[in-house]
């Protein structure tokens, strides 16, 4: 075991002893290292102005990926390689496509909008500019100027032999664990291993699993709360495993949405479009799968679509594991079916039959970067007008992410008429008594899961149909 966190800055080794491992890497960068340039906007993951490029061994390059450095626990740098504002020097291109086309205008969010651009710049397919810089935010509303730039920015290829050369080095290192006073980081490399310390940890363990802190990280900036024992998933190769066979899609719970994004699309589009309405590309490159069904919220964005499609997870303990439907490990608000010597191993997503229609929803105040008001997935079967099958689940509408089973009943057997489809909208009110919140109105919220019902069987002629989204 190690007790000292290594990792490359600029391409040179940091070493971190003693430290607190729920130091943010903001707070590292801006108290310890004196690196400035990277500032604090919101301390949640929301504004972007905290982005830096994280780089991970890949095959024999190099993986840079833009994330938030506000909820980023410093013991996740380990192995890694990190740059922030300062790295590029002032006239990278990126910086100088920022100057010329002035867009930066308050200048405290242009360091995030440089960071997002440049690792924009090192990827092979980049998205569209909007995509890219949907987690930065412009309080002036000036994105005119900085899509410009964005447009305008070349990016000049960089030679990454020693730095990939350095990476492989921290790469054979001894697993990470740390103690600072009463705070323990242990980051394991096996399933087992990860098995085996939440036994340790007894029926009252104080273990906290983090992936990829994007919920975790807020608990300590926002909630200020003391996480005695935390157990990270990432170090885990095992968990980052995605296996695409003809019969679905098996993902590993610490597979951070990034890279889940094309497996997902593959398996259908819809799941595709509904990734990209998640949070932004800082919260997809370390969110995980694995921890929105492990925070166990009722406005996760993956468990409705998920259980619509009748997706299972595996437990892993120290005993073995076990399978379960996914609807089933919610049981209660902030209850689920997971012993506290158990973790979700695996994910596993059935694919779709061809002739099954597949249309996922999120409703949110605004489209990239928020939380769902309802989250709906409706996984129908029809058969020569008939509904034969359908799973349809909603999120926002209950404690817990859940099947509408009244509405699911009063489609199945019946015919997709007008009436068919109102009787399931009037049974949405037996299945949900949603609640009034920020987001929205429990009205709100019924009236929207039933106008969601609805768009599904009207066709664009307004004459009801139901077009399978896969011919
Ligand atoms: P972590 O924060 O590491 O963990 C979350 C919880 O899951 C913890 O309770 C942890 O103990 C538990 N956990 C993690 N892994 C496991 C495991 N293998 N087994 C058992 N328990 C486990 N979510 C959405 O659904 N939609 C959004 O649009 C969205 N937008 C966001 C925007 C911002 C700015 C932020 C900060 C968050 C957003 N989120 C959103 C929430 C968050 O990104 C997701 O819930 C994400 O999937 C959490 O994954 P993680 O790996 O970061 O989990
Ligand atoms: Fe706002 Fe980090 S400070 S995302
Ligand atoms: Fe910083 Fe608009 S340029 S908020």
């Amino acid at each position: 075991m190690r007790d000292t966190v290594r990792f490359l800055l600029d391409g040179q080794t940091v070493e971190l002893t003693d430290i607190d491992p729920t130091t943010t890497v903001l707070g590292l960068l801006r108290y310890d290292l004196r690196r400035t340039g990277t500032k604090e906007g919101c301390a949640e993951g929301d504004c972007g102005a905290c982005t830096v490029a994280l780089g991970e061994l890949d095959g024999d390059g190099v993986r840079w990926r833009a994330v938030n450095a506000c909820i980023l626990f410093a013991p996740m740098l380990d192995g890694k390689a990190l740059k922030t504002v300062e790295s590029l020097g002032g006239q990278h291109p990126v910086q100088t496509a920022m100057v010329e086309h002035h867009a930066s205008q308050c200048g405290f969010c242009t360091p995030g909008f440089v960071m997002s651009l440049w690792v924009r710049g090192r990827e092979a397919a980049p998205p569209p500019v909007n995509d890219s810089l949907a987690g930065n935010l412009c309080r002036c509303t000036g994105y005119g100027p900085i899509v410009a730039a964005a447009n305008a920015a070349s990016a000049p290829a960089e030679d990454e032999t020693a730095l990939v050369a350095a990476l492989k080095d921290l790469a054979a290192s001894a697993p990470l664990a740390l103690r600072h006073g009463p705070l323990h980081w242990v980051a394991p490399r096996t399933v087992q291993e990860v098995a085996e310390y939440l036994k340790l940890g007894g029926e009252d363990s104080d273990v906290t699993l983090v992936a990829g802190a994007t919920d975790v990280g807020l608990w300590v900036t926002k909630q200020h709360r003391t996480l005695p024992t935390l157990l990270w998933l990432g170090a885990v190769p095992e968990l980052q495993i995605i296996s695409e066979t003809d019969a679905g899609l098996t993902l590993g719970a610490a597979v951070r949405y990034s890279d889940a994004l094309p497996a997902l699309t593959r398996l259908h589009p819809e799941l595709g479009e509904l990734l990209r309405r998640l949070g932004s590309v800082q919260v997809r490159n370390s969110g995980t799968v694995g921890g929105n069904i492990g925070n166990g919220s009722p406005i996760g964005d993956m468990p409705p679509a998920l259980i619509a499609l009748g997706a299972g997870i595996t437990l892993r303990s120290v005993g073995g594991t076990r399978t379960l439907p996914l609807e089933d490990y919610f049981i209660a608000y902030g209850q689920q079916d997971r012993r506290p010597d158990e973790f979700i191993e695996t994910i596993t997503v059935p694919r779709p039959a061809p002739d099954r229609t597949l249309r996922l929803f999120k409703l949110s105040k605004r489209f990239d970067q928020d939380i769902s008001a309802v989250c709906a997935a409706f996984s129908l079967g029809i058969e020569n007008g008939i509904v034969t099958d359908a799973r349809i689940a909603f999120g926002g509408m209950a404690a817990t992410p859940r099947r509408a089973a009244a509405c699911e009943v009063a489609l199945i057997g019946h015919p997709r008429t007008e009436q068919t489809v109102e009787a399931a909208a009037a049974a949405l009110g037996e299945d949900f008594q949603p609640i009034d919140d920020m987001r929205a109105s429990a009205a709100y919220r019924l009236a929207a899961a039933r106008n969601l019902l609805r768009k599904v069987f009207e066709g664009s002629d307004g004459v009801l149909s139901l077009e399978p989204v896969n011919a």
